[in-house]
């Protein structure tokens, strides 16, 4: 099985390299427009293979889309990352006019692949991608959700003193400010954990994890790779091995949740054929409200890119 991550920089280097140590393909084309950048990268991922003990041959390439013919699944992270002061919406200009012109190259030569987004803005960048693509929205999808929800996790974790590995929680809506958490889906270790933390203790985590990225991106001048990375990887992972698992991916609704033509971060099956169901929850009054506050913010920006035509058409 083959896999291409374009963009060798942080984010999606980080996804390659996750993906050659989980070991299960046999081929990761990492592609990016700087010459020798993703040649180097690749190589040293290589050359980690026989102390990491793995087989999964890594490749980089230049521009060079042949190469990436035929891969199952395709992570496209190009574009510029944040600097302090920025919102991800700041970046659609640039960043969307990126991600058409890889989407156009991507399914040129693997039209039966699925995509996924981690370009931000991350909704509008996966509207783009799918306009695009002209495929079915199952086959193009966004990682904001699993990079979230883990954040939350994170926090969550730090203040019960527990692994994240025990915390299960649902996080929906865009990948920005207005990101919806849902501490009513969230349990530790089965334990629902509104009886494990204050109310307090719990809104103030979820103000933090809308703010995560921003976080890292003050503490680093750039956005965050690591997470990203690997939360990108986990998808993969789940569509190549057919696995069914249950994440919040950043998914085309068709009049779930009362919402359509927008792509937001909902529940959805992911399997080989990609996006196989979204899950749709009865959430309460306020829950619902906050999701549509999220969804008319993801719209605005989707008209953004609706009025660029030449991105859009
Ligand atoms: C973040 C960027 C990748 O949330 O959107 O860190």
């Amino acid at each position: 099985m083959k896999v291409t991550v374009v963009g060798a920089g942080n984010v999606g280097a980080t996804c390659a390299n996750v993906l050659a140590h989980k070991d299960f393909l046999q081929e990761v084309i990492l592609l990016d427009i700087k010459e020798g950048v993703s040649e180097g990268k690749a190589l040293d991922v290589w050359e980690s293979a026989a102390i990491n003990h793995f087989s999964t041959r890594m490749t980089g390439v230049t521009n060079d889309y042949a190469r990436t013919a035929g891969s199952e699944v395709v992570v496209i992270t190009s574009g510029l990352p944040r600097k302090p002061g920025m919102s991800r919406d700041d970046l659609i200009s640039t960043n969307a006019s990126i991600v058409k012109s890889v989407t156009e190259n991507v399914i040129k030569h693997s039209p039966d692949a699925i995509i996924v987004i981690v370009s931000n803005p991350l909704d509008v960048m996966t509207y783009c991608a799918y306009l695009t693509a002209k495929v079915d929205s199952s086959r193009v999808f966004g990682m904001a959700g699993i990079l979230d929800t883990a954040r939350y996790k994170a926090f969550l974790a730090s203040e019960i003193g527990c692994s994240p590995k025990d915390i299960q929680a649902l996080l929906m809506g865009g990948h920005g400010d207005t990101m919806v958490p849902l501490p009513r889906y969230t349990t530790v270790g089965g334990i629902p954990v509104t009886e494990l933390v204050s109310e307090e203790k719990i809104n103030a985590i979820i103000e933090r994890t809308k703010k995560g990225g921003g976080e890292i991106v003050n503490l680093l001048g750039t956005s965050a790779w690591y997470a990203p990375g690997a939360a990108a990887a986990q998808m993969v992972e789940a569509i190549c091995k057919n696995e069914k698992r249950i994440y919040p991916c950043c998914a085309w609704l068709t009049g779930q949740y009362g919402l359509e033509k927008i792509y937001l971060g909902v529940p959805v099956v992911l399997g080989k054929k990609g996006i196989e169901k979204i899950i749709e929850l009865k959430l309460n009054d306020k829950e619902e409200a906050l999701l549509k506050a999220s969804a008319g913010h993801v719209k605005e920006v989707m008209s953004v890119l609706d009025n660029m035509k030449a991105v859009a058409s």
